[in-house]
């Protein structure tokens, strides 16, 4: 796969949410009215990955309180379509936007169990910064952050 192949836009939050509800690891995809309350009235960025006119990956964050650093809440790539560097992609390009924009830090907060989001964050240079336990341990959230 040729990463010229992956086309990102920004904004299209029908297509991310579709995306979105077909991640199994996902159990209760939020419903679009928790994309709009957590989106409305602060800076955002809304990315979707097309392959082929099909969206495949996306990711969505947006600014903190302070308004200095951007949390990447959300994002995931369709089984079919992963491992061909489609989250890292979005990742960039989502850096990429939060640099221009001024942010000094991208924080993010994943679960223990998310080891390949775990590995993609380790392979982009973010750093661990928190642990919040929770029982099972698979749960156990793990705060990243990439200094910019
Ligand atoms: C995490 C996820 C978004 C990665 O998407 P992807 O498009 O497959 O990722 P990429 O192809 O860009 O992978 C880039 C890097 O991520 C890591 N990675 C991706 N899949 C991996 C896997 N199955 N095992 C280990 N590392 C993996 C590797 O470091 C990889 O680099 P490498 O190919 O040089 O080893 C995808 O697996 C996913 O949607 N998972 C479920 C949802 C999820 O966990 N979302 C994050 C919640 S916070």
């Amino acid at each position: 796969m040729k990463k010229s192949t992956i086309i990102i836009k920004e904004d299209c939050l029908e297509d991310a949410i579709l995306v979105s509800q077909q991640i199994p690891e996902f159990e209760n995809a939020y419903p679009k009215s928790e994309y709009e309350k957590r989106l409305k009235g602060v800076k955002h960025l809304i990315l979707t990955a097309y392959l082929s006119n099909k969206p495949v990956g996306f990711k969505i964050g947006y600014e903190t309180p302070t308004k200095r650093n951007f949390y990447n809440w959300m994002g995931g790539v369709l089984p079919k379509y992963r491992q061909l560097g489609i989250a890292g992609n979005l990742l960039e390009h989502q850096e990429q936007w939060a640099i221009k924009a001024g942010f000094q830090r991208i924080l993010v907060k994943t679960r223990r169990k998310h080891t390949a989001m775990i590995k993609l964050l380790q392979k982009h240079g973010f750093l661990q910064i928190g642990i919040i336990p929770y029982n099972p341990n698979k749960e156990t959230r793990i705060l990243y952050e990439k200094k910019l």
